[in-house]
């Protein structure tokens, strides 16, 4: 008669152990349902606006000159005194220890990077960071200009700056924070780079129902208040803001990482 022993003298499962081993089965499946198992990739954060940052791609310089340096433009008109508001910080920032790290996020053509490079001297260092290398060789040429030789220029992606942490005390970010598709990601990296202490400026467009022009109902993502909550939600803590009454279409927002 056939046996159903194998060689080692063990038997297959029988009858009376396989019930055992299907309830095993079960559970182990409930448990990675329910918890993805021990190895689910991090969730990537997804575009809140794809395609804003299009319109950059093979950046035709004299004409973004033209829009971004224009006495028309409220934050061109206003440079110097956001530029002076910036660095009179509560704290007067770092400048008070002689030295201060700034990086100018979302540069552009680099008018407020020369602006910042020129008033901190040799006592500061300016970081002209972009997602668009042509912005970054115009800015360049600028410095080298101007005789600027603190300001350097970094090549970012569009979900990190890729500044070393802990290596900036202000972080500035006009007109660009409604460009950032992937806010939280660019918070965290922003964050990260920060000393503890440091300064992050928000300048942007208000967007008010009724009230703000059309193109910027349709250009801009958010309001004001969405943006802080973004930010607090990031790890930031809200600072006293100027008045910056000169402004008008635009707020001025100062958080610290704590
Ligand atoms: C409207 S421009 C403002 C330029 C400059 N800050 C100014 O006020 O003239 C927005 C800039 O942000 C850059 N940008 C968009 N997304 C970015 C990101 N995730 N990180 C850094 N720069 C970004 C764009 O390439 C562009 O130069």
């Amino acid at each position: 008669m056939h046996t159903s022993m194998n060689h080692s003298g063990e038997s297959p499962p029988t009858a009376t152990n396989r019930p055992l081993a299907i309830l095993i089965v079960l559970l182990l499946a409930g448990w990675l349902l329910r918890t993805g198992g021990v190895c689910r990739p991090v969730e990537a954060e997804r575009s809140v606006h794809p395609g804003i940052n299009r319109e950059y791609q093979n950046p035709d310089i004299p004409r973004w000159m033209g829009r971004f340096e224009s006495e028309s433009r409220e934050i061109y008109e206003h440079r110097d005194r956001i530029v002076a508001d910036v660095l009179a910080g509560p704290r007067g920032l770092a400048l008070a220890r002689g030295e201060i790290a700034i990086a100018d996020i979302g540069a552009g053509t680099g008018f407020f990077s020369m602006l910042f490079g020129t008033a901190v001297g040799s006592h500061g260092r300016v970081y002209s960071v972009d997602i668009v290398p042509e912005f970054l060789e115009l800015i360049r040429e600028r410095s080298e200009k101007e005789g600027l030789n603190n300001i350097a220029t970094v090549l970012c992606s569009e979900r990190d700056v890729r500044l070393p942490p802990e290596s900036i005390d202000l972080a500035f970010v006009c007109d660009t924070y409604h460009h950032f598709e992937y806010p939280r990601s660019t918070l965290a990296s922003i964050f990260r780079a920060l000393r503890s202490g440091g300064e992050l400026v928000i300048i942007d467009f208000h967007r008010i129902e009724g009230v703000s022009r059309p193109w910027i109902i349709e250009h801009v993502r958010c309001d004001q208040q969405t943006v802080i909550e973004e930010v607090i939600a990031a790890g930031f803590e809200p600072d006293e803001s100027p008045d910056a009454d000169y402004l008008e279409e635009n707020y001025f927002l100062r958080f610290r990482k704590p």
